[in-house]
C-alpha cells in the first residue's frame, strides 16, 4: 500500500556537519550558497514599503501556496500556469513531497553519485531500488549519458541536479536534450532539481524540462543563487496529479506557508535577476581567485573545473580521509570546509566559493597554511 513504508531515516552527515560548525566559524568556504541578503537590503532592492508589510494579515494560506506567489513563480521559472506550482518550505520540502508521492517501494530510481543526500535517502528509505549514474572523477565529474543509458530501463524516475552539488558539474544543452529524450523513451519521470539553475560559470542556464516533457518535475529554491536560505521558500512545478498527491503528506506536516513569506517570495520571483546578478558576479570573481590559488598550491589540491553552482569537489592531496583535517580547520581556525565523507568520497572536500570575497580569500589562506603544515607533518 502506498505510504505504508517504515519512514525511518539514517542521519544525514552533511546536515550533522553543518549543525556542528556552520554557526561556529568566521570564514565559510564550504557552503553551497552565496552571500545572504538582509530584509533591509531586500526591501530597498525590491521597493517593499513598511505599509505593505503592515498590511499582511496572518491568516492561513492555501495548500499549494497563494495565487499571487504561484503566478509569480510560474511566470519567472515555470510554464506560466500557476496551477502547476506548489510553493514549499525550501527545495527540501519539495523534494520530500514529490519523491514520497511518486515512488512506491518496488520502484527503481536513477540517482547520480555523488549526490545531495535527500535525492538518495528518501528513495532508499522507502525501499526503492537505487540505480547509480556515476559522475566520474576521472572525467572531472562531467556526466556521461552512456552511463545513464546503461541503467535507465524500467525505472520510475530519474533524479538529477545540474549544476550539481557538490561537484559543480553540469550538462551541455545537447546533453540536457538527450537526457529528456531518454526519460521520454523509458517513460520515466524526470525530477529536475534546479537549485543552482542560474548559477552558471559561462553561458545561459539550462532550459527547464517542464517546458518540453510532460513527466518532468522541476524543483526550485530561493536558498542558493538568491541569497535567501533563511526565508525557506522553494517550489515544485509538476503535473496536476503529482501535486494533488503531495497534499496527503503536506496536510500532516507543514500545511502551507506564512503570508509574510509569500509576500516576500512573490516580489523576489518578479525581480529575481536583481538579486542573483550581484551574487553571481561575486561568485565568478571568487572562482577566478580560487583557480589562481589552486594553481599556486598544486601540491595541496587538485581542483576539478566547475561548470556551475558555487561548489567544487577537489581532492586534498595526501589525504585518504579529509574529515579530521576539516574538523581541525573548523575548531582551530574557525574556517568551514565540508569533508567529502558527507558525499561518500573521503579523499575530497566540498569547497564553496559563493561567499563574501574578503572572507573567502581569508579562508583559502587558512586552508593553504593548514595544508602546508599537514604536508610537513606527513
Ligand atoms: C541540490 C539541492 N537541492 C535542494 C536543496 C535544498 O535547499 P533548501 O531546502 O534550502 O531550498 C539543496 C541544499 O543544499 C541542494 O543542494
Amino acid at each position: 500500500m502506498k505510504g505504508a513504508f517504515p519512514m525511518k531515516f539514517e542521519p544525514a552527515p552533511l546536515e550533522d556537519w553543518m549543525r556542528l560548525y556552520y554557526f561556529a566559524v568566521d570564514d565559510d568556504i564550504g557552503s553551497s550558497g552565496v552571500e545572504d541578503y538582509s530584509l533591509a537590503e531586500l526591501r530597498a532592492m525590491l521597493g517593499i514599503g513598511t505599509d505593505e508589510l503592515d498590511a499582511v494579515v496572518f491568516r492561513d494560506s492555501t495548500s499549494f501556496g497563494g495565487e499571487e506567489v504561484r503566478t509569480a513563480i510560474a511566470e519567472q521559472w515555470g510554464t506560466g500556469d500557476p496551477d502547476r506550482v506548489m510553493v514549499t518550505h525550501g527545495g527540501s520540502e519539495a523534494i520530500y513531497l514529490v519523491l514520497s508521492t511518486l515512488l512506491d517501494p518496488a520502484d527503481a530510481v536513477v540517482v547520480t553519485e555523488p549526490t545531495y543526500h535527500t535525492h538518495t535517502s528518501i528513495a532508499r528509505t522507502m525501499g526503492c531500488e537505487l540505480r547509480v549514474w556515476p559522475l566520474r572523477p576521472e572525467n572531472g565529474f562531467r556526466p556521461d549519458l552512456a552511463d545513464l543509458r546503461a541503467v535507465i530501463d524500467g525505472v520510475k524516475a530519474v533524479v538529477v541536479n545540474f549544476p550539481h552539488n557538490p561537484t559543480g558539474a553540469s550538462l551541455t544543452p545537447a546533453q540536457r536534450d538527450e537526457l529528456v529524450a531518454m526519460c521520454a523513451e523509458a517513460g520515466a519521470y524526470l525530477v529536475w532539481d534546479q537549485a543552482f539553475r542560474e548559477m552558471v560559470v559561462e553561458g545561459e542556464p539550462l532550459a527547464d524540462p517542464v517546458h518540453d516533457y510532460e513527466k518532468a518535475i522541476s524543483i526550485g529554491t530561493l536558498s542558493k543563487g538568491y541569497g535567501l536560505p533563511g526565508l525557506r521558500v522553494g517550489w515544485a512545478i509538476a503535473p496536476h496529479d503529482v501535486l494533488r498527491g503531495t497534499l496527503d503528506l503536506r496536510d500532516r506536516m507543514t500545511l502551507h506557508l506564512s503570508p509574510l513569506v509569500e509576500l516576500l517570495a512573490t516580489r523576489v520571483a518578479r525581480h529575481a535577476g536583481l538579486l542573483v546578478g550581484p551574487r553571481m558576479d561575486q561568485a565568478r570573481r571568487n572562482l577566478g581567485l580560487l583557480r589562481q590559488w589552486a594553481a599556486d598550491h598544486a601540491e595541496l589540491v587538485h581542483l576539478p573545473e566547475p561548470m556551475g553552482g558555487v561548489t567544487t569537489f577537489p581532492q586534498l592531496l595526501g589525504h585518504t580521509d579529509t574529515t579530521g583535517f576539516c574538523h581541525d580547520l573548523a575548531r582551530e581556525h574557525r574556517t568551514l570546509l565540508v569533508p567529502g565523507s558527507c558525499f561518500g568520497d573521503p579523499t575530497r572536500v566540498r569547497l564553496g566559493y559563493g561567499g563574501p570575497t574578503s572572507s573567502f580569500t581569508r579562508g583559502l589562506e587558512t586552508l593553504a597554511l593548514m595544508g602546508e603544515n599537514a604536508h610537513v607533518q606527513n
